[in-house]
C-alpha cells in the first residue's frame, strides 16, 4: 500500500479521507439530504477522487456506483461502502437496548453475525456499529442503540457484537468517541462533561471492548470533551485511543462532525476545522469536505500536516485491503452468502430479550377469552428505529399472530368497546412509543407513561379483569402511576422482526422470560439521571437524620433497578461460597453459588455477580457488575454456578489514571445473598 499512496497526488490523497452518499457519483440516487450535504462544493472531478461512501440500498446499487467510479478513477481504487447496520439489515434483530436485556453475549454474537452476513450481501463492507455510549438517561433518545447504563455489559456486548461481524467479514466502527451518551439533559447533541476518571472507569469501557474484539474504525462524537469537540480533541483521538487503547484503525467523523466545530465556536471555519481535524487524528471526514478544499494547501505550508495526511491515507489504503477490495471491487462473492438463519437468529435473541417485571397471572391459557387493545395490537411498524432495510410489510401485526396461533374461532378483539370487553376474562393492552419515538435526535423531556393510558388503564380496572400491559418502548419509562392498574407487566426495548411471535410466545407461555432491565426504569424523572451503580454519598438515607440524600417529595429507590425481571420459573440462590476469605493477587477466590428451579416449569436465569469495594483512595460505587452467567434450569433442577474473580474484576483507576488495586474487604453480591473476603 505504501508504493500506491506514493503515486497519489495530494486531491487524490485527501478524496482517500472524503465520504459522501451515493448520489454523488449517481444524481438518480438522490435521497433526504441534510446539514453540510446540502452544500459539498465538490468538482465532478473532485466527487471521483473520493473514497469511501455512506450509505447504499443493494448490492446492485453498489456495484452501479463502484463501476462508474472506477471508469473514472485514474488508480482505480475501490470505492469502500459503510452504513448503519445497527440491529440488522434485512432481518431486523431487537434493538441494542433489546439485545442488552437478554444478557445472552453469546446470542448477540450470533445476531451480529446473521446481521453481518446480510449486509455484505447488500453490498456494505463497513457498518457503523456498535454504539458503545454508555447510556444513563433514558430521556437521550439514543439509549435505545446503547447497551444500557453498566460499563462491564457495554463492554462484553461491544466485544461480541464486533466478534460477531468480523468472523463473517464485515468490518466494523465503533461509536460515538467519546461519552456522547452523557448528553447533558438527555438531548441529543448537548455538551457533555466529564472528568478523566469517570471517562476512564466508566465511559471508555464499551470502546475498549470493541477495540479489544478488532474493530477497525472508530467514529468520532459530536460532543465536545473538556471543552473541545471530539472530532479535532487530539487528547481523545491520539493519547486516549491510539495510546492507551491502542487502536490502529481508522478513525472517520460523524456525519458534518468536522464542520460542526465551526458552530461549538471551536474553528473559525471550515478550513481552519480541517486542520484542527487532520493534527488531531481524525482519518476520514464524513459528509463535507473541508479536507479536500483546505488541506492541500495547508499541506504545501506545513510538512507535518503532509504526513499526518499520508499516515491516514495509509490506514484508509489498508482498510480496503482489509475489505479485499483489491482483489474484488465489486465483492461478488458477498451475493452467494446463505444468510437464510437470520431469521432464526433474530427469534433466539427476541425471546431472551424482552422483560417480565410483574406477574399475577401470565402466562395465558389459550382458552382464555381476552380482549387485545392497544395501537401494537394492529400496528404493523415495530422493527425499532435504525431499521433500515427491515421492511414492516414482512412483520405480522400482535392480533393477527395471536389470532392465527393462540385463540380458537369464538374469541376476538374489541376496541375500547367496554360491552364487549366485559365479557372476556383477560385485557392485553400492547401500547408504547413508536419507532421514531426514540433513536437519533429523539430525546424526549417528558418520559412519563402518557396520562392517556394511565386513565384508560384506570377505566379498564373498573371492570375488574387482569390487565397484562405490554410495553414496547426504547427507553425506560415511568411507569409508577400506571403500575397499580397493572397485573401483569412485558416490557421490551423494540425486537425488531420477530416482535409479534415473541410477544405472544411470552404471552401464552411457549416462550419462558429471562430478560433483565439493562437500564433503572426510574419511579420519577427528577430522580435521573439514576443508575444502579452510584457512588456512595458522604450522607446516605437516613429516617432520623434530615440532612442527608433524599427528595421531599420522592423516594431516592428506582420503579425498577438494573438487573430486574422475573420468569415463570421460580428461582431461589442459596449457598454463596468462597473458596478462600483472605486472598491475595495469585490467589483470588472462587464463588460458588446453587440455584434452584423450584417450579414445574424450565427457565433460563442469569446470575449476576457485583463487587464491592468497601473502602478506596477514589470514592468507589455502591456496588458493580463483574461476572454473570445465563444457566437453564429444567424443573426442580439445581446448578452449582461458579465464578473465578481475577484483578480485573478489583482493580480501578486512581486519580493518576493508573489502574490498581488496593487491598482490603470487598463484598460479594448474588441476588439477595453476600459474603466478604480481604485481599491482602
Ligand atoms: C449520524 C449518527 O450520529 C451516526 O450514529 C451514524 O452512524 C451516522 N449519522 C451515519 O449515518
Amino acid at each position: 500500500m505504501k508504493d500506491l499512496l506514493k503515486k497519489l497526488t495530494i486531491e487524490e490523497k485527501l478524496g482517500q479521507l472524503t465520504m459522501i452518499p451515493p448520489f454523488f457519483y449517481i444524481k438518480d440516487l438522490k435521497k433526504e439530504v441534510f446539514g453540510a450535504l446540502t452544500d459539498m462544493k465538490l468538482s465532478e472531478e473532485g466527487v471521483f477522487q473520493t473514497g469511501s461512501v455512506l450509505g447504499i440500498q443493494n448490492h446492485d446499487e453498489m456495484n452501479l456506483v463502484q463501476s462508474k467510479y472506477l471508469e473514472k478513477s485514474r488508480h482505480k481504487i475501490p470505492l469502500i461502502f459503510m452504513g448503519d447496520v445497527i440491529h440488522g439489515t434485512t432481518t431486523i434483530m431487537p434493538t441494542p437496548l433489546a439485545q442488552a436485556s437478554s444478557f445472552n453475549p453469546s446470542l448477540v454474537r450470533k445476531g451480529a453475525q446473521a446481521s453481518a452476513k446480510e449486509a455484505l450481501k447488500k453490498g456494505l463492507q463497513v457498518t457503523f456499529s456498535p454504539m458503545s455510549d454508555l447510556s444513563r438517561d433514558p430521556r437521550w433518545g439514543r439509549v435505545v442503540e446503547s447497551y444500557g447504563e453498566d460499563p462491564y455489559l457495554n463492554y462484553i456486548l461491544s466485544k461480541e457484537t464486533v466478534k460477531g461481524y468480523k468472523s463473517e467479514g464485515l468490518l466494523s466502527c465503533v461509536k460515538h468517541f467519546a461519552a456522547y451518551g452523557l448528553s447533558e439533559a438527555g438531548q441529543d447533541y448537548n455538551t457533555v462533561d466529564l472528568s478523566r476518571l469517570n471517562l476512564f472507569e466508566y465511559y471508555l469501557e464499551g470502546y475498549r471492548g470493541a477495540i479489544e474484539a478488532g474493530a477497525d474504525m472508530v467514529m468520532t462524537s459530536f460532543n465536545t470533551f473538556e471543552y473541545v469537540p471530539a472530532t479535532t480533541n487530539e487528547y481523545l483521538l491520539r493519547d486516549v485511543l491510539r495510546k492507551h487503547l491502542k487502536f490502529k484503525g481508522v478513525t472517520i467523523s460523524d456525519y458534518d462532525s468536522l464542520l460542526q466545530t465551526i458552530y461549538h465556536r471551536t474553528s473559525s471555519c471550515d478550513c481552519d476545522a480541517a486542520i484542527k481535524g487532520i493534527k488531531a487524528g481524525l482519518d476520514i471526514e464524513m459528509a463535507s469536505s473541508s479536507y479536500m478544499r483546505c488541506l492541500k494547501e495547508a499541506a504545501n505550508k506545513d510538512p507535518e500536516i503532509l504526513k499526518l495526511i499520508d499516515e491516514a491515507v495509509l490506514r484508509v489504503l489498508e482498510l480496503k485491503k482489509k475489505a479485499k477490495l483489491f482483489d474484488d471491487p465489486y465483492r461478488s462473492e458477498h451475493l452467494l452468502i446463505d444468510a437464510s438463519h437470520a431469521k432464526e437468529a433474530a427469534y433466539k435473541l427476541a425471546k431472551e430479550s424482552i422483560v417480565l417485571l410483574k406477574n399475577e397471572s401470565l402466562p395465558l391459557n389459550k382458552k382464555t377469552k381476552v380482549s387485545l387493545l392497544g395501537k401494537y395490537a394492529t400496528e404493523k411498524h415495530v422493527l425499532g428505529p435504525w431499521s433500515w432495510h427491515g421492511d414492516p410489510k414482512d412483520t405480522d401485526e400482535l392480533a393477527k399472530h395471536i389470532k392465527a396461533e393462540y385463540m380458537n374461532d369464538s374469541e376476538s378483539f374489541f376496541d375500547y368497546d367496554l360491552a364487549k370487553i366485559k365479557q372476556t376474562e383477560h385485557i392485553i393492552l400492547a401500547i408504547g412509543e413508536l419507532y421514531h419515538e426514540s433513536g437519533e435526535a429523539h430525546s424526549k423531556a417528558d418520559i412519563n407513561l402518557s396520562s392517556h393510558y394511565i386513565e384508560l388503564l384506570e377505566n379498564l380496572s373498573k371492570l375488574n379483569i387482569p390487565i397484562t400491559v405490554v410495553l414496547y418502548t426504547g427507553r425506560p419509562q415511568v411507569l409508577t402511576n400506571a403500575l397499580p392498574y397493572i397485573n401483569n407487566l412485558l416490557v421490551h426495548f423494540h425486537l425488531g422482526s420477530m416482535t409479534s411471535k415473541v410477544v405472544s410466545d411470552t404471552i401464552y407461555g411457549i416462550n419462558n422470560p429471562s430478560g433483565r432491565l439493562p437500564m433503572t426504569f426510574p419511579r420519577h424523572q427528577g430522580q435521573i439521571p439514576i443508575y444502579y451503580n452510584r457512588l456512595s454519598t458522604g450522607r446516605p438515607y437516613s429516617e432520623t437524620n434530615p440532612y442527608v440524600l433524599k427528595y421531599l417529595d420522592v423516594s431516592n429507590e428506582p420503579l425498577f433497578d438494573f438487573g430486574y425481571g422475573l420468569s415463570y420459573s421460580k428461582f431461589t440462590y442459596k449457598n454463596l461460597e468462597l473458596s478462600n476469605s483472605v486472598a491475595t493477587l495469585n490467589n483470588l477466590p472462587t464463588v460458588k453459588v446453587t440455584v434452584t428451579n423450584e417450579s414445574d416449569v424450565t427457565g433460563k436465569t442469569t446470575i449476576l455477580l457485583y463487587i464491592k469495594d468497601e473502602f478506596a483512595s477514589v470514592a468507589r460505587p455502591v456496588k458493580e457488575l463483574k461476572q454473570f452467567k445465563k444457566i437453564s434450569l429444567k424443573p426442580h433442577e439445581s446448578k452449582v454456578v461458579e465464578f473465578k474473580l481475577t484483578k480485573k474484576d478489583l482493580s480501578f483507576y486512581n486519580q493518576k489514571l493508573k489502574k490498581i488495586v488496593e487491598p482490603g474487604e470487598f463484598t460479594i453480591f448474588i441476588e439477595n445473598l453476600e459474603q466478604k473476603f480481604t485481599l491482602k
